[in-house]
């Protein structure tokens, strides 16, 4: 039902119409209600705020015993003393004159009517359309367009992309005074839109982006049965509104004389209005109160802390409880493979601002977009309904940043890789006591299943660095137990990194992570069973080996590489082995080979593919020439080991104990000089001569050779290794390969290797050296 202005009403002192404008009301001096028009809900008067003189135009509740006013036109520009008239000229102009004829406030519009008409609606919208144009809800001007310091149901908070209009609400100075004050609060869109609450041009506090369910830093003001809300998003106009969800219920959202944004419901029974929700709600909330990289926590004293992995940038002030500098991190960013994102949970969500984002890519994606991006400090999910969506970026600081106790949304902030290392494994400190694992979602065993599962860790050892033990779960699955020791930190590191690096990883040639177990100073991994142990307990075993004839071989060639060509292109990142060798190539019951033992493994941006390292760490035999001299390595550094390993596979003899009558060269120079002699088949194991293959094995020889050459740019990559152990086509002459005379006679002083740099195996010896200079 919609209430049309009238001529008439009870209070109207005189009404006049002319042949061009028509006079609505007009008012003398007097301090009661002036209704001009009154429909089902509001009312449109002249009225006198508290014990002000000032006469102002306004909308307020029809039939609430309290006068509340929702709407004020000339805010600014009142009628003091005067009497006025408020008309709507035959152009569709709503205007506001006083006693002298001036006017003093007035609607406009882009448009003109030939029949204009204005209304007030049910809603509480001053409307004036043109009574010949059959769409009702084509506006020439509407007072929602204009709000003063109240939303009411349907109206629309924020930006119209076509018009311009920028819809804020502007508090007033006082309860008697409903002058435009100084405080606002508008929906930003700049990044991802979020409401500023702004006073004077100072942002002093901010919603927090909408989530789908509710703004970021208000997880409280959930769906409630009173209203429902949300973020309108589309090329027209982006902006937010609440609607009533029963419509008997009275609500309003003012942005009150003393900055605060409340909602307001109407209680009959008490005949007055009840504080439902008010913000800010607590010191945490004023806006980056901890600073950059800060966060605050109003269960703690003080409030402000830094996030882990960062420290106060100037502690004099930090201490002096100033915190507005707020944080720096420990350990720079260089964008360095190994780096990684620290998950916080239940956390207000930094400022969006600066923020980049997507609404339909997804978490997965979202991290390796802010991976391959240097200035990405951080991302998290945008809308968290059904699972989550979407996906946000920041670059550079992470402003005002709060912590919940309960509820509140994950981020994922970018740390160095040794900062990440560090936090991971030290007992937490102040942030949060939430349990954080990265971005990891690993199942985690609990210690006494392992105890129990292994026996008191009693079954005997399986492989490998550090004590592997196998178990039994309850329901019989086998499983591989690598227990790493609590008080080295070496062996720390490396869990980490084993964790981080495969925990995601899924491929037929990589052995699979079940779970983990971290326990006081535990540090368990927890592996499918390989019951046939790793390959070197076969090749390089005189009896064994002839359990492994040549057809099984020449798959297990082919699945190293497949494995290998995984983790260099296909996983989600690119990770390069860096410790690829016989030892840790596990065999299944079918004898498929599973890459296994990730300590070592470097995880590398998008488009990196060599870095360099003062830490050499690998296995003697198998490290190419330009990482033990100089310290770089690459994807081609694994594709030297896969070679060296192919020509292991095919002698069943090691590269590094390699000894022949006739020289003084290892394995790699002894298939050089074969191959050079053109009698490359004397290469081949003797154990295995009933499955004589010489095509494939020839093949596998030549490209053994590729693989180990001197340069990493005359290697081929793992992609057009697996094509050319798959097909016939013609394959580049080797050169000659590096390393082939070498014995790998360390060039260093074992005294002065760091103490956490040096680890054995059963199986060949897996060293650090520090560099030699
Ligand atoms: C104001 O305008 C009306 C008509 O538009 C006119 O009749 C009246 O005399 C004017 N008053 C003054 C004070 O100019
Ligand atoms: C309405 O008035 C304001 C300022 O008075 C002006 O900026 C705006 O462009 C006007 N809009 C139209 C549609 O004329
Ligand atoms: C709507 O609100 C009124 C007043 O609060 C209440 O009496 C009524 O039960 C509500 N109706 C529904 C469907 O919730
Ligand atoms: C958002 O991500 C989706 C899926 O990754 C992509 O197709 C789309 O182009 C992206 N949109 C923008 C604006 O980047
Ligand atoms: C990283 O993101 C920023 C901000 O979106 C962009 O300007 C820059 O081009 C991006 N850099 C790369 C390498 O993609």
């Amino acid at each position: 039902m919609q209430a049309f202005i009238v001529l008439y009403s009870i209070f109207t002192i005189f009404v006049i119409s002319t042949a061009l404008d028509i006079l609505l009301a007009t008012q003398s001096i007097s301090n009661s209600e002036t209704i001009v028009s009154s429909g089902e809900n509001f009312e449109l008067g002249f009225f006198n705020p508290g014990n002000s003189s000032s006469r102002y135009i306004g909308i307020w509740y029809k039939k609430l015993s309290t006068r509340t006013v929702v709407w004020v036109a000339n805010r600014d520009m009142p009628l003091q003393h005067t009497s006025g008239a408020l008309k709507l000229s035959d152009q569709g102009i709503l205007a506001l004159s006083d006693d002298a004829n001036n006017t003093i406030w007035s609607s406009n519009s882009s448009r003109s009517a030939t029949n204009p008409i204005a209304q007030l609606l049910d809603t509480g919208n001053l409307v004036v359309r043109d009574g010949n144009d059959n769409d009702s809800q084509s506006f020439l001007w509407q007072s929602f367009d204009h709000p003063s310091d109240t939303a009411l149901p349907g109206m629309k908070l924020g930006k119209n992309w076509v018009t311009g209009l920028n819809l804020l609400l502007t508090a007033s100075k006082s309860s008697d005074n409903p002058s435009s004050a100084d405080c606002t609060i508008h929906l930003d869109i700049n990044g991802l839109p979020q409401f500023l609450m702004r006073k004077g041009p100072a942002v002093i506090y901010r919603t927090g982006h909408w989530n789908g369910l509710y703004f970021s830093g208000l997880p409280n003001l959930k769906p409630n049965p009173f209203y429902k809300n949300g973020l309108v998003s589309n090329p027209v106009e982006t902006y937010y509104f609440y609607q009533l969800v029963n419509h008997s219920v009275v609500t309003t959202l003012v942005l009150t004389p003393d900055g605060k944004l409340q909602r307001f419901i109407w209680i009959d029974r008490a005949q007055s209005w009840s504080v439902y929700a008010t913000i800010p709600v607590d010191g945490c909330e004023t806006y980056a109160m901890c600073g950059a990289f800060g966060s605050c926590n109003i269960s703690n004293s003080p409030v402000c802390g830094c996030l882990r992995g960062f420290v106060p940038k100037s502690p004099q002030d930090w201490n002096a409880a100033d915190w507005s500098n707020g944080c720096v991190r420990k350990m720079p960013l260089y964008c360095r493979n190994g780096e990684g994102f620290l998950k916080y949970s239940g956390i207000k969500l930094p400022d969006t601002r600066q923020s980049w984002y997507n609404r339909t890519m997804d978490l997965e994606e979202c991290n390796n977009m802010c991976l391959k991006n240097c200035s990405c400090t951080a991302y998290a999910t945008l809308d968290i309904r059904g699972g989550g969506s979407g996906c946000i970026l920041w670059f550079g600081e992470l402003i005002d940043i709060r912590e919940f106790n309960e509820n509140g949304q994950d981020i994922y902030i970018r740390m160095a890789a040794s900062e990440l290392r560090k936090i991971l494994y030290t007992p937490k400190q102040s942030f949060t006591n939430r349990r954080e694992n990265g971005d990891l979602e690993l199942p985690s065993f609990d210690f006494a299943t392992i105890n129990y599962a292994t026996d008191n860790f009693s079954i005997n050892n399986v492989r490998g660095f550090g004590p592997v033990y196998k178990g039994i779960l309850e329901g019989g699955q086998q499983i591989a137990v690598k227990r790493l020791s609590a008080y080295s930190t070496q062996g720390i590191d490396e869990f980490m990194n084993e964790l981080f690096c495969i925990a995601k990883l899924q491929h037929r040639n990589l052995v699979k992570l079940l779970g983990c177990c971290i326990h006081d100073e535990e540090r368990i991994l927890i592996y499918e069973y390989m019951p046939n142990k790793s390959l070197d307990t076969f090749i390089f075993d005189p009896e064994r080996s002839i359990l492994v004839d040549w057809p099984k071989r020449f798959l297990i060639i082919n699945g190293i590489a497949r494995g290998l060509q995984y983790l260099h292109y296909d996983s989600r990142l690119r990770i390069i082995h860096r410790d690829l060798k016989a030892g840790n190539v596990l065999l299944d019951k079918e004898m498929n080979p599973k890459i296994s033992d990730f300590g070592m493994a470097k995880i590398f941006g998008g488009d990196e593919t060599e870095a360099q390292t003062s830490r050499v760490a690998g296995t003697y035999g198998y490290m190419p020439p330009e990482y033990v001299i100089d310290g770089l390595f690459s994807i081609k550094s694994d594709v030297f080991s896969f070679g060296v390993l192919v020509l292991e596979i095919l002698s069943g003899k090691r590269n590094r104990r390699f000894y022949h009558p006739d020289h003084m060269l290892n394995l790699l120079g002894h298939a050089w000089r074969l191959y050079k002699e053109d009698r490359p088949l004397e290469l081949i194991d003797g154990s295995f001569r009933e499955s004589f293959n010489p095509t494939e094995m020839l093949r596998s020889i030549h490209v053994g050779l590729l693989c180990v050459q001197k340069s990493p740019e005359h290697r081929p990559t793992m992609c057009t290794v697996v094509l050319m152990l798959s097909s016939d086509t013609v394959l580049p002459q080797p050169k000659e390969p590096g390393f082939l005379n070498e014995r790998y006679v360390p060039r260093v002083d074992f005294s002065q290797r760091k103490q956490d740099g040096c680890s054995t195996s059963n199986n060949g010896l897996t060293i650090t050296l520090q560099e030699g200079r």
